[in-house]
């Protein structure tokens, strides 16, 4: 829902982007909230279709504000959050917190006792200092708590292919083949205070086949059998993660969101059959899926460098403190001159961040009109982990945040000042007499 105005302007959500950068500033995040309503309601309306007992989790670390939680809310999602900030953020949206799901390697005693306090839906456990750590927030509250337990299931997906790994070697949950698992399903199920829902797996991120998520369900359907047989345990839940790969630029080549659902869904059906047992409730987390392709970043053309017969280096007034995806993952983008989208393309330019750091570069040979000061470069597909993984490097305030919808735009992340930059600043006491 982004399209070419009569002035030759981008224009998203039915709001020209022009206007947008005139009436907020640049550089800004436009969100199209048309497009995450679409995602979400094809991943919710295909286990629908399919008849399966299932959430949706939205995986908030991709894109975690206030507005986006309402959002998630609003379309029937639950939500997946990974720290006390991303909980807090929830809790401020009103989100319900029996939809939420707790996530992360390291959660502290304090994230659990607010997790627990406030009533979350389930804390996806990841290892044995985690099960007796809730097992003294429990005691503490005189409560208990729905669990899933993170395996990992030797898998490691990447872009195209997958990755055997026999080592297992990864921070994140128990070991699904070297049998910490089957422990922590033991303890889990000795538990007064633990009540043991099911399974979870996440295998990577920005897949582009479903293999990967086919060979997770298989072997952790293995397990299951053996457990079942061994505890008379069969999980309610089973947890397939997020991962579900978007188009960054015309390389990437996705599946479709009913697609991934189907074939999953199909591997998951097969393998209860085989066990004899219902199909489990099957949850998924996708994050970069729901809001990637629905954020745009607006910028303004500032400085041109050339190097006599080599480059065109042109420098917009962001970078890596509000996209770190090139400089961290070489993750690549495409982008338009937002002001004169469909203007003659003339040169080939590399597209140059402002932070003091050489490896700041947002896009490199990027076909364009002859851009100068007064245009305006809107970047596709940063909707997921741009914001969230934002930051301020060389003291450069974070941009602000728009959603557009049906032709109207609403402020829902204030740019950051001067001021916001300081305040956590304490000046000190001694000072030199001169
Ligand atoms: N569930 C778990 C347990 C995860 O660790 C993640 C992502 C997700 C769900 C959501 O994955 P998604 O559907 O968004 O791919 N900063 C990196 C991505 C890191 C993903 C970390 N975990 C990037 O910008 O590409």
């Amino acid at each position: 829902t982004s399209r070419i105005n009569e002035q030759n302007h981008l224009e998203i959500g039915g709001v020209d982007t022009v206007d947008l950068a005139n009436t907020y500033g640049t550089p800004l995040y436009v969100y199209d909230v048309a497009l995450i309503r679409e995602r979400a309601r094809s991943f919710r309306e295909t286990f629908k279709r399919l008849n399966i007992n299932a959430q949706v989790a939205y995986a908030s670390k991709a894109f975690s504000t206030i507005a986006m939680v309402q959002l998630a809310d609003e379309e029937g999602l639950s939500l997946d959050v990974v720290s006390g900030g991303e909980l807090f953020t929830a809790l401020q949206a009103g989100f319900p917190p029996e939809r939420i799901h707790f996530h992360g390697n390291n959660k502290s005693y304090e994230e659990l006792d607010m997790a627990i306090k406030y009533g979350i839906g389930c804390i996806v456990v990841d290892n044995f200092y985690e099960l007796s750590l809730i097992e003294e927030v429990c005691n503490a509250n005189n409560t208990n708590v729905q669990i899933l337990l993170r395996v990992t299931p030797g898998i490691e997906a990447h872009t195209h292919d997958y990755i055997l790994t026999g080592q297992e070697d990864s921070k994140f949950g128990f070991g699904l083949i070297n049998g910490q698992a089957d422990k922590a399903v033991e303890i889990a199920l000795e538990s007064q205070n633990i009540v043991l829902l099911g399974i979870h797996c996440h295998i990577g991120s920005q897949i582009f086949e479903t293999t990967g998520f086919l060979l997770a369900t298989e072997r952790i359907f293995t397990k299951m059998k053996e457990w079942k047989e061994r505890h008379g345990f069969i999980p309610t839940v089973v947890n397939l993660g997020g991962g579900f790969g978007i188009r960054y630029t015309a390389d990437d080549n996705p599946i479709t969101v009913s697609k991934y659902v189907e074939e999953i869904i199909a591997e998951v059906k097969k393998h209860s059959d085989d066990l004899s047992i219902d199909i489990p409730e099957i949850w998924i987390e996708p994050g970069r899926s729901l809001v990637g392709d629905a954020g745009t970043t607006i910028y303004s053309v500032g400085s041109r460098k050339e190097v006599p017969n080599i480059r065109q280096y042109l420098a917009i007034d962001g970078g890596m403190s509000d996209n770190i995806r090139p400089a961290l993952y070489q993750a690549k983008y495409e982008a338009v001159l937002a002001n004169r989208v469909n203007d003659e393309i003339e040169e080939t330019v590399s597209i140059a961040g402002k932070c003091c750091e050489s490896g700041d570069m947002l896009i490199w040979d990027l076909p364009l009109p002859k851009a100068n000061s007064n245009d305006l470069l809107a970047v596709f597909c940063t909707g997921a982990y741009g914001y969230s993984m934002s930051n301020n490097y060389n003291r450069i305030p974070r941009p602000a945040v728009v959603f557009v919808e049906n032709g109207e735009a609403q402020l829902v992340v204030k740019r950051e000042s001067y001021e916001d930059l300081v305040r956590l600043d304490i000046p000190i006491k001694t000072q030199v007499i001169k």
